[in-house]
């Protein structure tokens, strides 16, 4: 059973993943309509497995016989300077998240909710992933750069990314 703190502290974990999810499939629309249709796969189907972080939590919390609860999300960015600010942005999220989710798990333990601290797991071990992932792209774009024919070689480099982390 979940204490009322913890339950609002998951929800808003919920609204964050899916807030994600909208952040990542806007961005995906700005790439595409830039023409780098590589990126815009990547964020479309990495804002897909945002929407599965979010049902996991969702499940939980309705599994504990909590009520979850989805709240109002803000919109995300519509636009971006360049490629390389896009996954400026993303790499800084998923810091933020692991930053959540680190709450989360501090909070299951000084709560004594083992449960809860044990379905958190998953989630430690997938931010290690995220971050890993969207680091990589900005070392891509690093050594690859974003002049000239760069852009268009990068932009092939990160869709085949798609599919780098998994859901389970
Ligand atoms: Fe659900 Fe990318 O963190």
């Amino acid at each position: 059973m979940l204490t009322p703190a913890m339950t609002d502290r998951l929800n808003k974990q919920i609204g964050l993943e899916q807030y994600s999810s909208n952040l990542y499939l806007q961005m995906s629309a700005w790439c595409d309509h830039q023409g780098y249709t590589g990126s815009a796969a990547f964020l479309r189907e990495h804002a897909g497995e945002e929407l599965q972080h979010m049902h996991k939590l969702f499940d939980y919390v309705c599994e504990t016989g909590a009520l979850a609860v989805l709240g109002a999300l803000n919109a995300p960015p519509p636009g971006y300077k360049s490629l390389g600010d896009v996954f400026e942005v993303t790499y800084k999220h998923e810091i933020s998240i692991t930053a959540g989710i680190n709450q989360l798990v501090a909070s299951a333990l000084a709560e004594q909710d083992f449960g809860t601290f044990q379905f958190l797991q998953w989630y430690v071990s997938e931010q290690h992933e995220e971050e890993r992932l969207f680091k990589s792209i900005l070392d891509k774009i690093s050594v690859i750069g974003l002049e000239g024919k760069g852009i268009y070689f990068l932009d092939k480099e990160i869709r085949k990314l798609a599919g780098q982390t998994t859901v389970s």
